[in-house]
């Protein structure tokens, strides 16, 4: 069994400031993960810490050398956080930084290194990757972002349970998460789909449904669940279905 579980930028960092991380609910979300680490990939956004840069230097569409590598080491820095929370709590996380292993064709990925993280999980270490800066064989460079890392992760290793995890109770309609959803739905959802309140170059709610339709038609379904109230994180990590189930048909 494997599992691939995303926790927004909007959960660990304040996505309104700069590189504002939130120390409390970085130790929170570790916990959780660390009571039941094995058979995961985590993916984790860059908040604040990636789409604020991102967003003063004009990625994706203007290259600047300074841009990528300030942006790269701005998500580095949240990415050395969670894992040494992880570590704290009990965990054996090991840093993946996608710029290192990852080339986008177009914006999408086209190649990502998935036989290390295999390897990781098969000998009990906790992958950690994170929305980044990457190489563009189609463009000089791009973003990549959690929403795109998790269903090229969660296909390429066949997972079972794929949950992203934000800070709102699913996808909203009228103020309340459904319960389910299919392709079929998002035409009359269309209305209703937004991007973030924050700063996010990659789309908000609208992109990280559009990542996850894209898998379902896969056959692997996912949730979308709220990762900022106590407890999901544990739930979501057992396949519950908890918040919007985005469901394979
Ligand atoms: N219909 C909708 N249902 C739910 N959220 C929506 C909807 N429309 C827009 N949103 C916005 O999408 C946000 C979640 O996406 P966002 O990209 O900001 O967070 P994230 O993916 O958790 O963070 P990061 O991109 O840093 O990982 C919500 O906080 C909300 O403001
Ligand atoms: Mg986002």
């Amino acid at each position: 069994m494997t599992r691939v579980l995303k926790i927004g930028g909007s959960i660990l960092t304040d996505k309104r400031r700069d590189a504002a991380a939130r120390p409390e609910e970085i130790r929170r979300v570790a916990e959780e993960i660390a009571s039941s680490p094995e058979d995961l990939v985590l993916v984790h956004g860059a908040g604040s810490f990636g789409h604020i840069p991102a967003r003063r230097y004009g990625l994706p569409e203007s290259f600047s050398p300074e841009g990528l590598l300030q942006t790269h080491k701005s998500v580095a820095r949240l990415n050395d956080l969670v894992v040494e929370a992880l570590s704290r709590a009990g965990a054996s996380p090991m840093p993946v930084h996608p710029l290192s292993c990852t080339l986008l064709k177009d914006g999408r990925i086209e190649a990502l290194a998935v036989k290390p993280l295999r390897e990781m999980v098969r000998d009990g270490l906790l992958p950690v990757l994170h929305g980044d800066v990457a190489m563009d064989a189609s463009r000089k460079a791009g973003i990549v972002s959690g929403d795109q890392l998790v269903p090229y992760i969660a296909r390429a290793l066949g997972a079972d349970v794929v949950a992203v995890g934000t800070d709102v109770d699913g996808v909203l309609v009228s103020g309340s998460p459904i319960a389910e959803m299919t392709r079929a739905d998002l035409a009359s959802l269309e209305g209703a789909l937004g991007g973030s309140t924050g700063v996010d170059v990659t789309g908000g709610m609208k992109g990280k449904l559009l990542e996850l339709l894209d898998l379902a038609d896969d056959g692997i379904g996912s949730v979308i669940f709220n990762a900022s109230r106590e407890g999901n994180i544990s739930r979501a990590l057992m396949g519950e279905h908890l918040g919007t189930r985005v469901r394979a048909i």
